[in-house]
């Protein structure tokens, strides 16, 4: 049915099944669709010639916007906490303190760096953020169906719009949630606006925002894009929902959290840097091939 289902780096736990939800939205139609989305390390890639790519947190982090001292710092937390956040022996709810401690940690430590929001565009270019290969045929594709893309992050908000919009890809039917920061009057990072989101909250942050799910209230499909499986549940927001098809980008740790991933997620991308397979899905859906 769509071939780029058969690349080596696609699994499906029961492709029947996700053969049958694809022909049921394809039914429906672009009307009937929303597509909810992770941002780091499911839109940017997590990979590039071997090098690690940066999530939009890792961007402020590399940046001369930040002392040596305070990286040294961010880079401590991201060598304690990361292996819990992807450590598959534990369950959310032991990650979940871990998690809110790593956020809370970096934030502070952000703001002690008093960061220009002037600077911020210059910082996001020189950096070696990366959306994923084909990033552009989903984000056109999407607008060009009036299709709205919601990017549900744990990143930093003013950093990952940035990234998009260097891409050209910032079109109307663009959301995001995500934790923005709050400037003084002179333009300087004060705080970190509303209620943190981290890897594993965005259930509660869709409830909170039902807000924004009700303008769709007759987009009762929905595309869900992740990599962690704290994205898992991005959409328990929607109301009436049909159907739900779920694409989890495989990363890290491959063969320890395939099995996780595997009764989770729909399809299943395995170290897969590109948007080849949500690419075919939604023109699949939208009535192209
Ligand atoms: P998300 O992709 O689920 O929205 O989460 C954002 C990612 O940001 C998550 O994988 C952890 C990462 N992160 C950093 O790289 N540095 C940090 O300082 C923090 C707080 C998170
Ligand atoms: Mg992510």
């Amino acid at each position: 049915m769509i071939p780029e289902l058969s690349k080596p780096s696609v699994s499906m736990r029961d492709r029947k099944r996700v053969e049958e939800i694809i022909q049921s939205m394809r039914r429906a139609g672009p009307r009937a669709l929303q597509v909810i989305s992770d941002f780091d390390m499911t839109l940017t890639r997590f990979a590039h010639n071997g090098k690690r790519c940066p999530t939009s947190h890792n961007i402020l982090d590399n940046s001369k916007l930040i002392s040596e001292d305070c990286k040294k710092s961010l880079k401590e937390l991201l060598n304690m906490y990361y292996p819990i956040e992807i450590d598959s022996s534990r369950t959310v709810e032991e990650k979940l303190p871990h998690m809110v401690e790593w956020w809370t940690k970096a934030h502070k430590l952000l703001i002690q760096q008093k960061i220009r929001k002037d600077l911020l565009a210059q910082v996001v270019k020189e950096s070696d953020a990366m959306l994923r290969e084909g990033y552009k045929a989903f984000f056109d594709q999407l607008q060009e169906q009036d299709i709205p893309l919601l990017i549900f992050s744990a990143g930093v908000g003013d950093v990952l719009e940035e990234v998009i919009r260097q891409c050209d890809v910032f079109h109307s039917n663009v959301r995001v949630f995500s934790n923005y920061m709050d400037f003084d009057e002179n333009g300087i990072l004060q705080a970190f606006k509303g209620q943190l989101i981290h890897t594993y909250n965005k259930r509660e942050g869709a409830l909170l925002n039902t807000g924004h799910f009700q303008e769709l209230q007759d987009r009762h499909n929905v595309l869900l894009l992740g990599d962690s499986l704290g994205d898992l549940t991005m959409a328990d927001g929607v109301q009436n929902v049909e159907k739900v098809l779920k694409i989890g980008y495989l990363n890290d740790k491959v063969e320890e959290r395939k099995e996780s991933y595997l009764a989770t997620y729909d399809i299943v991308l395995e170290k897969d840097e590109t948007m080849d397979v949500p690419n075919a899905v939604l023109r699949h859906i939208t009535g192209g091939q």
